[in-house]
């Protein structure tokens, strides 16, 4: 089938390069010329385990095209996906303005029946809007179908989870047009859902605010377990043997970050308020997740007394690991705030050091763990990535002024970390 993709940010990239690996031919498009010029060579936007592979495999065999020019992409494909940018406002609602956009000139380009995609994260009522918009500014009297199909896949898993995604949801205005997006994921051999589209635009906030609830519940009952001698750890582990509970998504730690769960979870409460409904559930899961790092600082003040001119080795910029993804990073608000009570900040992320340098000032970047520890009064831990929880302790130890770690997302045993003489400090235990 020929499609079309409109945005190469994390889930346009992706979604073209899975749909031209199971032997459809994409183009793909994006305004940003210079990110379509090294796309041309192979050359990732992002750090995604798995990525430059595929696109480079799929170039090579003449499968996926990057440009820059809709009208191409619009005339040469079917199915066109819109997969652009829904930032949020101050508000808290969606900010549509580049989906209003895509919708616009694929109006202007269309020259046979088209189907439309929403892929990126949209408000209900979204798909709505680009058939109105389209309606309006369609400069040719042809047909067309809107339908919602949304995006699951996790940062540092992108590839693999869009290759092997739980379930595939088509909200579309008639069965006739859910074939067509059927038939394009068959290959996939996966659960497919089909809706009208609201209740599909519907599934995806629903379902990354139950996420969120989930974490923002864990981290509530973490809070707990630190006054009442309990430990998180084993709590999330007891509760998720309950198959109705599960194990996931059950991680205590210094809250969610990222470029998903806060905004979209700012936006159903949004949606919630405007159209009349209580939003005090979301209310309660965004002011959890609100405080976390405020918390955790002031734990680190309580041990430390005063944070003035004392050395942090801050280990992980990264929202999360396995991306180099900074968006709603903790540890931007982290090192912000001990910046604003005098720290001093040497960080290290095995692959978010380059970001960061963009975002971050009179900061020491480090090349190692090791190095970012010199001279240190406390090690902050704020990503999990693998090579911290690998790290040698003693030689650790010999490197810092001061053997405290104070660990945002329990990666290590207490007792051993204790056994090589760090004062330790982790999440929702002792
Ligand atoms: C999320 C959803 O998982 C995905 O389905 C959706 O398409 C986009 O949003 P992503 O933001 O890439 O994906 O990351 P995810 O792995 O879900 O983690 C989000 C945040 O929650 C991270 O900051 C992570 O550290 C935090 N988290 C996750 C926890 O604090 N505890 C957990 O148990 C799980």
């Amino acid at each position: 089938m020929n499609v079309c993709v409109i945005g190469t940010g994390y889930v346009g990239l992706v979604t073209g390069a899975t749909f031209a690996d199971l032997g459809n031919e994409v183009i793909c498009v994006d305004k940003d010329e210079a990110k379509i010029a090294r796309l041309k060579r192979a050359e990732m936007p992002i750090y995604e385990p798995g990525l430059e592979e595929i696109v480079r495999r799929n170039l090579e065999e003449g499968r996926i095209s990057f440009t820059t020019d809709i009208a191409e992409g619009v005339k040469r494909s079917l199915v066109i996906f819109i997969a652009v940018g829904t930032p949020p406002k101050d508000n808290g609602e969606t900010d549509l303005s580049q989906v209003e956009s895509a919708a616009m000139e694929i109006a202007h380009h269309m020259d046979s029946y088209k189907i439309i995609v929403n892929k990126s994260t949209v408000p209900v009522g979204t798909g709505d809007l680009v058939r109105r918009i389209i309606e309006k500014h369609r400069r040719r009297l042809v047909d067309f179908d809107v339908v919602s199909n949304p995006e699951f896949l996790k940062e540092g898993s992108a590839v693999y989870d869009s290759m092997h995604p739980d379930r595939i949801v088509i909200g579309a205005p008639s069965q006739h047009v859910a074939m067509a997006l059927l038939e394009l994921y068959a290959p996939l051999e996966v659960p497919m859902l089909i809706t009208d589209v609201e209740s599909a635009e519907m599934i995806k906030y629903a379902s990354n605010a139950f996420l969120a609830t989930k974490i923002s519940f864990i981290n509530a009952i973490a809070n707990i377990c630190e006054k009442a001698g309990a430990d998180v750890l084993l709590v999330a582990k007891g509760m998720g043997y309950d198959k109705r509970i599960g194990t996931e998504f059950l991680q205590a730690g210094l809250g969610f970050g990222g470029s998903c769960f806060p905004k979209d979870t700012l936006s159903l409460r949004h949606v919630a308020r405007k159209l009349g409904e209580d939003s005090s559930l979301l209310d309660a899961v965004l002011a959890i997740n609100e405080d976390r790092v405020p918390r955790f600082i002031r734990r680190i003040e309580a041990r430390l007394k005063d944070v003035k001119d004392k050395v942090f080795a801050i280990l992980g910029l990264a929202f999360k690991p396995n991306t180099d993804d900074l968006r709603d990073a903790k540890s931007l608000e982290i090192i912000r705030l001990l910046q604003e009570k005098g720290g001093i900040i040497r960080a290290y992320d095995p692959v978010a050091m380059e970001n960061a340098k963009n975002v971050l000032q009179n900061v020491t970047f480090c090349k190692s763990a090791y190095e970012a520890a010199e001279g240190a009064d406390a090690i902050v831990i704020v990503t999990d990535w693998n090579e911290f929880k690998l790290l040698n302790l003693e030689k650790l130890r010999q490197k810092v002024r001061q053997p405290i770690i104070f660990d945002g997302r329990n990666i290590y045993q207490p007792e051993r970390v204790r056994k090589y003489g760090f004062e330790y400090f982790s999440i929702g235990r002792q």
